[in-house]
């Protein structure tokens, strides 16, 4: 079931929302503006309700927001150093947002833009269709780039994410989706008591600007090792703000769809499992979270919430040795990340 109405209006434009409901009850909310998830209500082991899901009640913080809530991230998610990358000889300078580096798509990226939007009612599932033309330079990036980007919530409590995308001119791309979760509720206080399992063995090495150094690190023995389902907060006092590090996630084929993540907030018995058919993924615990103000005037600290961005790994237009995320034209762009919700 869809309901559609107006989240706001910019420059006369309309900024659209949809609310999808299955059969289960569980409700996703997304926005034209920045194909953004901005809710997500599933119950806890009791059958309450909570939105689990960080963001605003209105607008103008989409429009003012510096922290990515809920949004689509591109044309490139993450870091690329030193705000440029060279293609076939030539060098593309982008827009530098993050000291002198670029981060996920530039001072204006996929998450400040409104999207063309189009619902979708099937028998097992009810979606929305966002799509988006990059224009050619937008950004520093070459070549227009047509994206689609698909929210699907289905009967299976699952919610889908597709992203494709095709261009007119060598390009680079890597997408992902920027929400924040606290499965005890958007505004729950820390995740220091949630456990999380990635299905990964090594991290990108990153320096001091969270840049990847290029050095492929074993998790084993660091407080980076989630191979097996472990607190958050167990050793997140061995960092300096908490984590933002890329896992490389173990794959049987390239592309496959495979489980990348799960996560069990203990309190309220939710669980959220991860599957994806991209090569990493970001795990960043909110660590630039700074008590702005967000739904029901909650206040989201440092670590209220984490972020689990499937993608490719950061500055990889800068390393020849990573997954590449050049895209020719011809080709098609894929991703298919899975959120799947449960009780435990
Ligand atoms: C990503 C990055 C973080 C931070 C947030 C946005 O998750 O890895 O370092 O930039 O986005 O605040």
């Amino acid at each position: 079931m869809i309901k559609k109405g107006i989240f706001g209006t910019i420059a006369d434009k309309d900024v659209d929302f949809f609310i999808l409901k299955n059969k289960s009850a569980i409700e996703a909310k997304v926005i034209s503006y920045g194909a953004a998830l901005v809710g997500l209500e599933v119950p806890d082991k009791n059958g309450s309700f909570a939105d689990i899901i960080l963001g605003y009640d209105d607008l103008n913080s989409y429009i003012n927001d510096t922290c990515y809530h809920g949004s689509t991230v591109g044309r490139v998610a993450n870091r690329i150093a030193n705000a440029k990358f060279t293609l076939d000889g030539i060098e593309y300078k982008l827009a530098a947002n993050n000291g002198p580096n670029h981060l996920h798509g530039g001072k204006t990226g996929f998450n400040k833009v409104i999207w063309n939007a189009q619902p979708f009612e099937e028998k097992e599932c009810c979606g929305v269709v966002f799509k988006y033309r990059s224009p050619d330079g937008e950004q520093g990036y070459p070549g227009n780039l047509d994206v689609t980007v698909t929210y699907t919530l289905t009967d299976d409590n699952e919610i889908k994410i597709d992203y494709n995308a095709v261009t007119d001119k060598k390009t680079v791309v890597n997408l992902t989706n920027h929400s924040y979760f606290n499965l005890a509720g958007h505004n729950s206080g820390d995740i220091y008591s949630h456990k999380i399992q990635i299905n990964s063995e090594s991290i990108t090495e990153s320096d001091a600007f969270l840049i990847p150094t290029g050095k492929i690190i074993p998790v084993k023995d660091t407080p980076y090792d989630f191979t097996e389902l472990k607190p958050m907060g167990r050793d997140i006092d061995k960092l300096d703000m908490g984590y933002d590090i890329n896992y490389i996630l173990n794959k049987a084929l390239p592309m496959e769809l495979s489980f990348a993540a799960k996560v069990y907030d203990p309190q309220s018995g939710r669980v959220m499992e991860i599957l994806t058919s991209e090569p990493a993924i970001q795990f960043y615990t909110g660590n630039f979270l700074n008590g702005s103000t967000g739904k029901d005037d909650a206040s989201y600290k440092k670590h209220n919430a984490f972020c689990l961005e499937t993608q490719h790994y950061p500055d990889s237009p800068n390393h020849p040795e990573f997954p590449s995320v050049v895209l020719i034209p011809g080709e098609v762009y894929r991703h298919l990340t899975v959120h799947k919700f449960s009780v435990l």
